[in-house]
């Protein structure tokens, strides 16, 4: 027997959907690549939700039998929602990803984690051996940093720690991501906190160097990982 719930009929993206049209147009090119039997993980963020009402689609009209790895709770919530069966990472392989972007340079290079969801992002693209990149022409920039901070996740108890090692790199700025609808800090699905990190310049180790402080778990640069990114025209 199925819950007849409103909440979960009436679940929509929680903000305004910026540049929605292009966004609609990544998605339905992410769409068409499915095939049957494909276990795919979805990362997160508005293009990764508007793509799973493209491929919700698909596999009711054509009945095929897929199955979505979710990186963060919403996403999963939608695919719920949709009628798309969710596996996790425990027990399956992702055999290709897609997922959203913050901003992507001229090698593939990304920032992401606006929303908050990057470690599972990162262990979805890590554990899959392509990812698709959807994105909008505004994401795309000539060096990384250009408009947004680099976001990294770290135990809550390694504050103080983490921004002094921080600080050893060029960096400009340090802001403890603050909640909205909730008072302090912005907790993420693990239990941690959220950093944003602005640097002078991003360099080629700096993901690595970032992830190698005790107390972080992982942070939003995304450098040199095997992703094809689908620009919306
Ligand atoms: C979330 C992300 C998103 O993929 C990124 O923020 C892009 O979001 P959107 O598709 O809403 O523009 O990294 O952690």
């Amino acid at each position: 027997m199925k819950w007849n719930s409103s909440l979960l009929d009436h679940l929509q993206w929680s903000d305004t959907i910026i540049n929605r049209e292009a966004k609609e147009k990544v998605a339905q090119q992410i769409a068409e690549k499915i095939n049957n039997g494909d276990v795919i993980g979805a990362g997160s963020g508005s293009t990764v939700y508007m793509a799973l009402y493209a491929i919700a689609k698909r596999i009711k009209e054509e009945g095929l039998a897929i199955q979505m790895i979710p990186a963060s709770l919403e996403i999963g919530m939608t695919c719920e929602n949709l009628g798309i069966p969710v596996t996790s990472l425990l027990t399956d392989k992702p055999i290709w990803c897609f997922d959203g972007a913050d901003e992507v340079d001229p090698d593939n290079s990304l920032i992401k984690g606006r929303g908050g969801a990057l470690f599972k992002e990162k262990l979805l693209i890590c554990s899959g051996s392509k990812t698709y990149i959807l994105v909008d022409e505004s994401k795309l920039v000539k060096k990384l940093g250009t408009n947004f901070p680099v976001p990294v996740e770290i135990f809550p108890g390694s504050l103080t720690y983490v921004e002094s090692a921080l600080r050893k790199l060029n960096v400009t700025d340090i802001a403890l991501r603050m909640a909205k609808g909730k008072d302090g800090p912005i907790i993420t699905e693990n239990g941690n906190f959220l950093l944003d990190v602005r640097f002078e310049d991003i360099r080629p180790d700096y993901e690595q160097r970032i992830k190698s402080i005790t107390g972080v778990i992982d942070s939003g640069l995304f450098i040199g990982y095997n992703v094809e990114i689908l620009v919306a025209k």
